[in-house]
């Protein structure tokens, strides 16, 4: 049995992912959205399951393909849907990792119909979606949660600020500074800070190998 809970040290937990950018409709052929590959959620979801998880994957609107026939994949495209497909499975689940990008802002009005081109200006008014991970935050009970950090100054601080604000367990702050890092890049560095406001560097690594340190952390500090 121990060496079971070595080799898989996810058996028997279930394990939430979301991942990829949100696209928000202004009509039906146009959205505001972003950059996210969904690279670093997917290598999390593939990892994971490789550790014997049970995983659901909640992914935006990307074009990379799953590796592992495994995970449960559930497709949305707005913040909105993502927002209830997390919810549909948080309850029930031992470890999230909300890994996604979603849209801060969203079209107040969607347009029924193709906006048509006219001589003045367009303006377009936002409004904000839910944050998804501050709603599971305010719900959490026996669930780790895990949130990601994406920013361009006093990264650490802004990190902590958001950990202790949407009530997570471990924070990963992504450096967009170096060389080797961020959204389309097949690289990522990162810095983990928990809770208790331990801060932890990596180096730039493949992807795969960031989703195993990430992982190897939460099994350590679930475990402990
Ligand atoms: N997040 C979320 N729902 C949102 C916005 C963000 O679940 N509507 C999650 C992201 O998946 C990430 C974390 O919150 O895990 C932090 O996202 P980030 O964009 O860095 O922070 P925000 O709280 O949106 O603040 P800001 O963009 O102003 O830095
Ligand atoms: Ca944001």
């Amino acid at each position: 049995e121990n060496d079971i809970l070595k080799k898989l040290p996810l058996k028997g937990k279930k394990v939430l992912i979301t991942a990829g950018p949100t696209y928000e409709a202004i009509d039906p052929v146009r959205f505001i959205g972003n950059h996210s590959s969904g690279k670093m959620g997917y290598a999390i979801a593939e990892v994971a399951s490789k550790l014997g998880a049970e995983v659901i994957l909640i992914s935006g609107p990307v074009s990379l393909k799953l590796e592992d026939d495994y995970v449960k994949i559930i497709r949305v495209t707005s913040a909105e849907e993502m927002y209830r497909a997390a919810h549909q499975y948080f309850p029930n689940c031992d470890i999230a990792i909300l890994s996604a990008a979603v849209a801060d802002y969203r079209p107040a009005d969607v347009s029924s119909e193709k906006i048509k081109k006219k001589d003045d200006d367009l303006v377009l008014n936002l409004t904000k979606t839910k944050d998804i991970l501050k709603s599971l935050g305010e719900i959490k009970q026996k669930q780790f949660l895990v949130g990601f950090a994406l920013e361009t100054q006093n990264e650490e601080e802004n990190a902590k600020l958001k950990l202790k604000k949407k009530n997570l367990d471990l924070i990963v702050l992504n450096s967009l500074r170096d060389e080797g890092a961020g959204f389309q890049s097949d690289t990522n560095k990162v810095t983990l800070i928990s809770k208790d406001n331990k801060v932890l560097p990596f180096p730039v690594k493949a992807k795969a190998e960031v989703a195993k340190d990430i992982l190897d952390y939460i099994i350590e500090k679930t475990y402990a």
